[in-house]
């Protein structure tokens, strides 16, 4: 039986994700297209120190590592700065975000330093007199500001810092964004994934047509741009990083990295260049925080501490014995310091760990280490074809323990395990069929009709139809002033944003996987069919 007709959504997923996770990024060095920046102003880079002021401006917070203390409204409320960043009210570009009944004034230079600003008549505000607003709430003629601009403690360096920015402030427009137009572009896989390329490529191109075509987004439409991943990780970052510059891409969405995840990660950080649902198994969300990067779906690892929970609550009480099988590469270490941790969380011992070459997995010699602390549950990295191959070896000795895997590590073969597995394999999924909301899958189907969207790579069509409607959502909220600091800002406030064709999306000042969490599935071998085994698990 054709497993992809018994649960066509589920394995169309893994089907995209088997692809992504284990062809190699193809072929030869990307073409580039060198035009000009078509009308938009590139900018004097800032200065370190407007560098730090601009981190206090749009965050809050300061690269000294000093705290800010915004004081709000008449009672002594002390707050942290980063609630408070100056751009939530005033604006990217300085110009005041009007809320309610008070307007934030207009903080760009040319305002302050004339007679009058936004809401009173005084002196021209001076260097010094700026810093007695934003610390002790009083213009230049002494008049105390009104209490919806708190009142900020903040050092006398990182004071300086700010203000250093707030005279560039109005003329920070980062490349790649005008008054009415503003360019995103993505990476796009080729050779044996051209084909996949030409699906995320057309469901870009339909996506952003139709937005123009209802007059874009505060009267900006968009203008894609596409680069083609080149043949080493290396390659493709210097690849990404011309072209950012060259084709003065304001934003990256859907980009296809498996295998440059790192590259183009840092990258993104370095070039301070957002990168919306870049479409890979391996979220890079260590340690320090990548601001820049926003992935959808949790990846492998944190599928795999999802199994680990699952694993030790369907165990009760009982302290099981969890073993990793895998083949050998750093993503797959990664994976395992994640085991190691969930375990820990779980109070389980440390698993046991057995690792192969990439290519050379031998069953034999991996149940007969394995089998000696006798683990009820064995958690498999490597193939589908693998994971069969353990089964049955294990079935020779009558070794029936649990099989976990991430939905990556399925495929068709998985039917074919031993008939004593049946009920003992859970995969993880980290989006269901349940997800897509009628009306998600309403909305890309007529884009699908209207524009003629491929029928082959669904998944990845939708993959990248997510991440397009979450990278909107940011643009409508971050405000008609936009910079790419502003962009990441208002992501960072995305709570419960749903896009009609993945979980939930939700972003924090240190949270980057919009659906932290993922379903367990098991395999009904009688049936030749999954059944769900959990529902949302979100990793503890
Ligand atoms: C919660 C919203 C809010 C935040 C956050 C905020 N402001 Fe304000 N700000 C205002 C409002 C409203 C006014 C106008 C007050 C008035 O007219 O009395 C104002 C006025 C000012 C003024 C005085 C300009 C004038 O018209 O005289 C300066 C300078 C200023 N803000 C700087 C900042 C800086 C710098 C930050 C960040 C460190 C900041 N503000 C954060 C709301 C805010």
């Amino acid at each position: 039986m054709n497993p992809v007709k018994v649960y066509s959504r589920y394995i169309s997923r893994a089907v995209l994700l088997t692809l992504v996770a284990f062809l190699p990024v193809l072929l030869s060095t990307a073409s580039f297209r060198n035009h000009a920046a078509a009308g938009l102003i590139a900018q004097d880079p800032l200065t370190e120190q407007q560098r730090r002021g601009k981190q206090i401006y749009f965050q809050g917070t300061t690269s000294s590592g000093e705290d800010i203390v915004a004081s709000v409204g008449d009672s002594s409320l002390e707050v942290a700065g980063n609630v408070m960043a100056c751009a939530n009210c005033h604006g990217a570009y300085g110009h005041g975000k009007p809320e309610g009944a008070i307007r934030p004034s207009n903080l760009t230079w040319s305002s302050l330093s004339k007679a009058t600003t936004t809401n009173r008549i005084h002196p021209p505000y001076t260097e010094r007199s700026v810093g007695i607003a934003i610390t002790q709430g009083k213009d230049p003629a002494g008049n105390k500001l009104r209490t919806a601009m708190p009142r900020f403690q903040l050092s006398a360096a990182d004071l300086a810092d700010l203000i250093a920015y707030l005279k560039r402030l109005g003329y920070d427009r980062d490349p790649g964004v005008s008054d009415n137009k503003i360019v995103i572009g993505t990476i796009l896989p080729k050779g044996s994934l051209a084909p996949m390329g030409q699906s995320i490529k057309a469901t870009l191109t339909a996506y952003f047509t139709e937005l123009n075509s209802q007059g874009g987004i505060y009267n900006r439409t968009f203008e894609l741009k596409f680069v083609e991943a080149s043949d080493s990780a290396s390659a493709t970052r210097a690849a990404v990083e011309r072209f950012i510059k060259d084709e003065q891409v304001f934003a990256l969405t859907a980009a296809f990295i498996p295998g440059a995840e790192n590259e183009i990660v840092t990258l993104m950080d370095q070039l301070e260049v957002p990168l919306i649902g870049p479409l890979t198994l391996y979220p890079q969300t260590g340690e320090p925080l990548n601001r820049q990067v926003f992935y959808l779906l949790a990846g492998i690892n944190e599928q795999a501490r999802v199994l680990v929970d699952f694993a030790a609550k369907q165990a009760g009480p009982k302290k099981i014995g969890i073993a990793v099988v895998y083949p050998r590469n750093k993503l797959n270490s990664a994976v395992v310091e994640a085991v190691t941790d969930q375990c820990k969380k779980n109070g389980l011992g440390a698993p046991q760990t057995y690792d192969y070459a990439v290519g050379s997995f031998d069953p034999a010699a991996a149940i007969k280490q394995v089998k000696r602390t006798e683990p009820s549950a064995v958690l498999l990295l490597g193939s589908g074809n693998e994971s069969l191959s353990f089964m049955r070896e294990a079935d020779k000795l009558g070794w029936f323990p649990s099989i976990y895997g991430p939905a990556a590590a399925g495929g068709s073969g998985i039917f074919e395990a031993p008939a004593g597995f049946d009920g003992k394999i859970f995969f993880s999924f980290p989006t269901a069929p349940a997800d897509q909301s009628a009306e998600g899958i309403k909305e890309f189907r007529a884009l699908a009709e209207k524009y003629k969207l491929p029928a082959e790579n669904v998944a990845s069509q939708l993959s990248t139809y997510g991440a397009a409607k979450v990278l909107v959502e940011g643009l409508k909220r971050a405000g008609k002033d936009l910079n790419r600091a502003q962009l990441v800002q208002s992501l960072e406030g995305l709570s419960g944003y749903q896009t009609g064709v993945t979980p939930a999306i939700t972003y924090g000042p240190n949270r980057r996987i919009g659906a932290l969490g993922a379903y367990v599935v098991t395999v009904d071998l009688k049936n030749k069919k999954y059944a769900p085994a959990s529902g949302w698990i979100v990793p503890n």
